[in-house]
């Protein structure tokens, strides 16, 4: 952004000696930002719009907030806050108000032309050159873009006084560089060197810019008629009955205008209309012509329908179609987040649904988020969307990270994001990865740090955001290999087991989030009964860190109409929408009698782990290993189990 010169009045500035203050330096840069030239000094009558980030207070009791409206032995359970109260009590506190303002009175900047912005996070006001340099012992230069001649205003580095620093997040304009000039997202590349190093076959990546994960087609079904119905025979084909009956769940429930599902979705990854028809002609023929309403489009996304495949197809059939079948007629809201060029990431996405996190700490990192507006040739030219679109009261999300992709301050801000979105009483799901213990693409971590083919053997490579202790991480079974789902639910047995055709379950343990306490003794637990036979070289034994999944349902051999035709599909990306559809219709039920969303679902899942399936069988290999071992109770392959209808709304209609 460039700053106009304006020649005004020359702000009044009161030249008082400045106190004795110890001035730190708080943020610097080692020269212009890639693709930038240093042109000129700024011109002192240039007015900056200063903005100072404060720093934010009370995020480390976000575990006790959200407890206080998710366990289900809380007084307060399902009183969910406000974006008020959420602002209020993550605001900075007075006293870092006070510090900062009265360090800006001291420089001349008294309160009458000292702005505090309405999410409480940022202090506003206006300076000369002169003052600016001044205040923040830095000098201010007009750099400008090699490509296309766009200037930019910012510094190389800037101080505090050491009193204030402890306050103050960071300043704006200084020294960063926000337009994102890179064609190649620099994550990409770094994933490319990665398997370049381990001379890697190359692999099947996801078209566009993400690094997420897709369904697994299985084979193609030769025609119409060799769909499968029979429950008998679910264990070769899923059809949405199936789904029904495993998991006792209704259909044409009524609907409640308060309820909502919201799928998610990245471009160039797109539904095909006719391919819903398709679906709902064979499956739930009331719902033909049914679509996704609305359809939320985020920083310049669209529905592309100009490249059509498995791979640009195969993730948003999968979704939609399960999920409009699933919880019909209760709405689903689909989010299509990103334009073609760019793409998007989760920060994109929740940026557009909380504005408030488009500048917390700082706001999204441009060497790991996409940046809007895109000044790539054809990108979205309009303004990010900070806010503006609704958050549904579930979110379910069939793409992921491996944790090891990203840096732990992000992981960080992002999962701070998703308790904030539970305190408001939204359930996010993510799909737990379809590699077992190993990461995205098969791939695990060497001991150097790169990533290298799981054959080879390596460290488990957990995925994020699954491992974010406010998300619900959703793992994958299957029914049994010749098992009739009917005989056995008849007389009580467990149909089905982790799920080990095509994909194995995600699982395992955060290298970056710690062991929340409603987890605390279901994990331990299970390290302790059935302690895996690997040492701390493969995985975080300690019984001290975040463990995933927290549940599972079927991710295999699903029926799904895409490009016009029928095949089987598998992978947690199958497992995420169904679980989330079942707690959208226990919504759907609360709401009818009068009572809130279930919210944030972990705590009183793992109080009352009863009101899922236990799943006892079955191991999610990876990195050269067996991986880990399905057993009674909690394990790191199909987490507490899959969900038993009648228990859970039994349960959740029992809580306030
Ligand atoms: C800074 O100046 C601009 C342009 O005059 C004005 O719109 C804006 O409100 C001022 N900001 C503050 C914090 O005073
Ligand atoms: C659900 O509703 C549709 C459309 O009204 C109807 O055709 C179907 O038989 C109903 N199914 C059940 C199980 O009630
Ligand atoms: C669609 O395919 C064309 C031709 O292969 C390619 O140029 C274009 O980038 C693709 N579009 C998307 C959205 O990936
Ligand atoms: C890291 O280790 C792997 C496996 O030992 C090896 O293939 C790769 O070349 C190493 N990479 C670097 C940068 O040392
Ligand atoms: C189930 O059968 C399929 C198809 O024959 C096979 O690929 C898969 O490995 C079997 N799964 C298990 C768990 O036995
Ligand atoms: C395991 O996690 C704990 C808690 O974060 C940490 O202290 C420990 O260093 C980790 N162990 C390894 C081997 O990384
Ligand atoms: C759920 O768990 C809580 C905490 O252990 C317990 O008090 C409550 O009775 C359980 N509810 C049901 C329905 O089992």
């Amino acid at each position: 952004m460039f700053y106009s010169v304006l020649v005004t009045a020359a702000l009044a500035v009161n030249a008082a000696a400045t106190p004795f203050n110890t001035h730190v330096v708080h943020e610097r840069r080692h020269g212009p930002a890639h693709g930038w030239t240093k042109r000129s000094r700024l011109q002192e009558n240039a007015i900056l719009p200063m903005r100072v980030g404060l720093k934010q207070s009370n995020l480390d009791r976000g575990y006790e907030y959200i407890n206080d409206v998710s366990h289900p032995t809380s007084p307060n359970f399902g009183k969910h806050w406000s974006a008020k109260q959420i602002a209020e009590a993550f605001a900075p506190s007075e006293e870092t108000v006070k510090a900062v303002k009265t360090w800006l009175a001291e420089a001349g900047f008294d309160d009458a032309r000292v702005k505090l912005s309405q999410g409480l996070n940022w202090l506003e006001f206006n300076a000369t050159v002169p003052q600016a340099e001044d205040l923040l012992k830095t000098r201010y230069n007009v750099y400008e873009h090699k490509s296309n001649g766009q200037p930019h205003v910012a510094c190389e580095s800037y101080s505090l006084p050491a009193h204030v620093q402890p306050h103050v997040d960071f300043i704006t304009p200084t020294v960063h560089f926000d337009a994102k000039v890179e064609p190649v997202k620099s994550k990409r590349q770094l994933r490319k060197r990665q398997s370049a190093q381990a001379n890697k076959p190359a692999r099947v990546v996801k078209p566009g810019s993400w690094t997420g994960w897709l369904p697994k087609l299985g084979r193609m079904l030769p025609s119409r008629k060799s769909i499968i119905k029979e429950l008998e025979n679910c264990d070769e084909q899923i059809v949405p009955d199936c789904l029904r009956a495993l998991y006792s769940f209704p259909q044409n429930t009524s609907a409640n205008s308060e309820n909502s599902y919201g799928i998610v979705e990245y471009t160039p990854e797109a539904y095909v209309p006719s391919d819903l028809d398709l679906f709902f002609a064979n499956f739930s023929p009331a719902q033909v012509g049914d679509r996704p309403n609305p359809t939320d489009l985020i920083d310049g996304a669209v529905n592309q329908q100009t490249n059509k495949s498995f791979d640009f197809n195969g993730e948003s059939d999968l979704d939609l179609e399960y999920a409009l079948t699933l919880v019909y007629p209760q709405p689903v809201t689909l989010y299509q987040v990103g334009d073609l060029v760019e793409g998007a990431s989760f920060n994109t996405f929740l940026d557009a649904i909380d504005g408030s996190y488009c500048t917390f700490e700082g706001g999204d990192d441009p060497t790991q988020d996409p940046t809007y507006p895109d000044t790539l040739p054809g990108g979205y030219t309009g303004p990010e969307n900070c806010g503006g679109f609704a958050a549904t009261k579930v979110i379910s999300t069939s793409y992921g990270y491996n944790e090891a992709d990203l840096t732990p301050f992000y992981e960080q801000r992002q999962c701070a994001e998703y308790m904030k979105l539970g305190l408001a009483g939204t359930t996010i799901l993510y799909s737990s990865g379809d590699y077992g213990v190993a990461g995205n693409g098969n791939e695990c971590i060497a001991s150097n740090g790169s990533f290298i083919n799981g054959d080879l053997g390596g460290t488990f490579n957990p995925s994020f955001p699954g491992t974010c202790p406010y998300v619900t991480s959703v793992g994958a079974t299957q029914v049994k290999n010749n098992t009739n789902i009917l005989t056995d639910l008849a007389s009580g047995t467990e149909p089905e087991q982790a799920c080990e055709t095509v994909i194995f379950s995600g699982g395992g343990f955060s290298n970056v989030f710690p062991l929340p306490d409603y987890q605390a003794d279901a994990v331990n637990s299970y390290l302790t009964n059935y302690p895996p036979p690997y040492g701390a070289d493969k995985y975080n034994n300690s019984g001290t860190v975040r463990a995933i999944p927290d549940v599972s349902a079927n991710g295999a051999n699903y029926v799904i109409a895409i490009d016009g035709e029928f095949g089987l599909v598998y992978g947690t990306s199958a497992s995420s929408p169904t679980f989330g559809s079942v707690i959208t219709l226990i919504n759907g039920q609360r709401f009818d009698a009068g009572k809130s969303s279930v919210g944030f679902l972990n705590p009183t899942l793992y109080a009352n782990s009863s009101v899922l399936n236990d799943i006892t069988e079955g191991d999610n290999p990876g990195c050269a290993t067996s991986g880990f071992q399905a057993q009674p109770g909690w394990d790191p392959v199909t987490g507490l189990g899959t969900p038993n209808y009648p228990k859970l709304l039994e349960l959740f209609l029992s809580l306030p």
